[in-house]
């Protein structure tokens, strides 16, 4: 089973920042769950609120901002001083950081659609991915299903997934209407009959976002292939739970 790192190591870092990505690498992680909006001048950036409220000290949207002027605030006091010189990363950078560092390692891009559509947000991304060539190691997923159909028909090689809530029975029809191979579920669907069939057809069960040691056993019975956690090193660094 794999380990994730939510937002980066989200649960002793501020969340999406380069410090959080760097964590999840030194950590060991399989892989990197990030969130992506886009700026007023069409640069992807990652962050999870389409506010920066939360976690800068500015006040406003992110696509009212251009991103040079994004990159002034401090995405890392809220959480400690001691990352005040944390900014909001553009996903190139993240992408690139990555490459480098850890090639071998997976990144789960989250399209955040679900309240602004961000027209052309899909083909930005995907220039993202093609100009850093890790088209084979990224997974993209969304609430907005009909985003991740887009991006099967613009990047037929890229996995897509989709992202949802609760135990919605219908979410393999859902997939193969978009044509994505992967479910991002909470851990009750992941534990449902739904869950076990999804599992069993073949698609990958990624549970988000799993921060206790103590379903890992279930979860791999159900066949899930990895956890979303904001605390990778509990996972890899807990050798008593076989995983
Ligand atoms: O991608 C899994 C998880 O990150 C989805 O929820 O709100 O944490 O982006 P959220
Ligand atoms: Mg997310």
């Amino acid at each position: 089973m794999e380990i994730f790192a939510h937002r980066g190591c989200s649960g002793e870092h501020p969340e999406n920042t380069m410090a959080a990505f760097r964590a999840a690498c030194a950590a060991g992680a399989d892989g990197i769950e990030l969130d992506v909006q886009l700026t007023k001048d069409g640069e992807a950036v990652v962050i999870h609120d389409e506010r920066i409220d939360r976690t800068t000290n500015g006040i406003g949207f992110v696509k009212d901002f251009r991103y040079k002027q994004l990159k002034l605030f401090d995405a890392g006091s809220w959480f400690n001083r001691r990352f005040s010189r944390e900014t909001i990363p553009a996903l190139r950078d993240v992408l690139d950081y990555i490459k480098s560092e850890r090639p071998d390692m997976k990144v789960n891009i989250e399209l955040k659609n679900d309240v602004f559509p961000y027209e052309g947000l899909e083909e930005n991304v995907l220039q993202c991915i093609e100009r850093s060539g890790m088209e084979k190691s990224v997974i993209l997923s969304s609430f907005q299903f009909s985003s991740m159909g887009k991006i099967r028909d613009f990047a037929p090689d890229v996995e897509t997934a989709l992202l949802f809530q609760g135990i919605p029975s219908n979410m393999m029809e859902e997939a193969k209407r978009v044509r994505a191979s992967a479910l991002h579920c909470e851990s009750a669907y992941a534990a449902s009959p739904a869950g076990k069939r999804a599992a069993e057809a073949g698609y990958a069960l990624r549970v988000y976002t799993v921060n206790q040691t103590d379903q890992l056993e279930a979860f791999k019975k159900a066949g899930v292939s990895a956890i979303i956690t904001d605390y990778p090193d509990l996972f890899l660094g807990n050798k008593s739970v076989p995983l």
